[in-house]
């Protein structure tokens, strides 16, 4: 069959504004839209750019707006879409470098900030730190993040201001916080409790239909927000 693809076209240091280029591409049902991006680029136009790596689902670098949805390129199938008319974008809210990639810089300042490892000042014992299954089904959801950026660009709190910590951070601390072994739960929940933390999440809900994860992220959001309003993890 032959598809259209209308793709988001912009270079800062040539172009005065973005534009949109038009592709037919003869695809396949079970193409994925990353392969009709790689044929564009590999015979109809080698300047196109866009980010991928693993095209499994796994590394999450090519998150993109497939017909106004935050997907992974790599993850859609030409078959699942109503249209055989396609639109792909960059995800929003982080400023563009060219075409579908956008700069993350302010997106792994805020993975960064919420303390993202594992910390345990306690002397080690002699075998591993032994964790129950409910224990570790607390944060189980949480360890599946891929930091794709598909929740945070699909959150009308981050567009309305990129200092907000947005979702996948708070995941990600989350992911810490509930973790029986970790000591620095109160100190990241110090972090969130600021004015840019998880109180700008006003439960929208985007975030969790964006995740390709399926993680339930607003959820883990009210956990979070939940532990800062009564003090104490649990
Ligand atoms: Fe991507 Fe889901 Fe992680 Fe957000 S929570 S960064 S959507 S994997
Ligand atoms: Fe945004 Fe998700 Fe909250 S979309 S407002 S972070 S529930
Ligand atoms: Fe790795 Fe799509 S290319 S998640």
């Amino acid at each position: 069959m032959k598809v259209t693809l209308k793709v988001f076209r912009y270079n800062p240091e040539t172009d005065d504004k973005p534009h949109y280029d038009k592709f037919v591409v003869d695809a396949e049902p079970t193409d994925r839209i990353l392969d009709l991006l790689e044929y564009v680029k590999g015979y109809q136009d080698g300047t196109l750019s866009f980010r991928r790596s693993c095209a499994h689902g796994i590394c999450g670098s090519d998150a993109v707006r497939i017909n106004g949805v935050n997907r992974l390129a790599c993850k859609v199938l030409v078959q699942t879409l109503r249209s055989k008319k396609i639109t792909v974008e960059p995800i929003l809210g982080l400023p563009v470098i060219k075409d579908l990639i956008v700069d993350m810089e302010s997106f792994f300042d805020h993975y960064l900030s919420v303390i993202p490892y594992f910390v345990n000042d306690e002397p080690p014992p002699m075998k591993e730190r032994l964790q129950s299954p409910e224990q570790h089904e607390r944060f189980e959801d949480t360890t599946k993040c891929i930091l794709c950026a598909c929740c945070t660009t699909s959150c009308p709190s981050f567009w309305s201001s990129e200092e907000y910590i947005g979702p996948a951070a708070i995941v990600t601390a989350h992911r810490f916080i509930f973790d029986s072994r970790d000591r620095a739960g109160a100190e990241r929940l110090r972090i969130l409790n600021d004015i840019f933390g998880v109180y700008r999440c006003h439960t929208i809900f985007n975030c969790t239909d964006a995740c390709p994860r399926e993680i339930e992220v607003t959820r883990a959001i009210g956990e979070v927000k939940k532990a800062i309003a009564i003090g104490k993890i649990d």
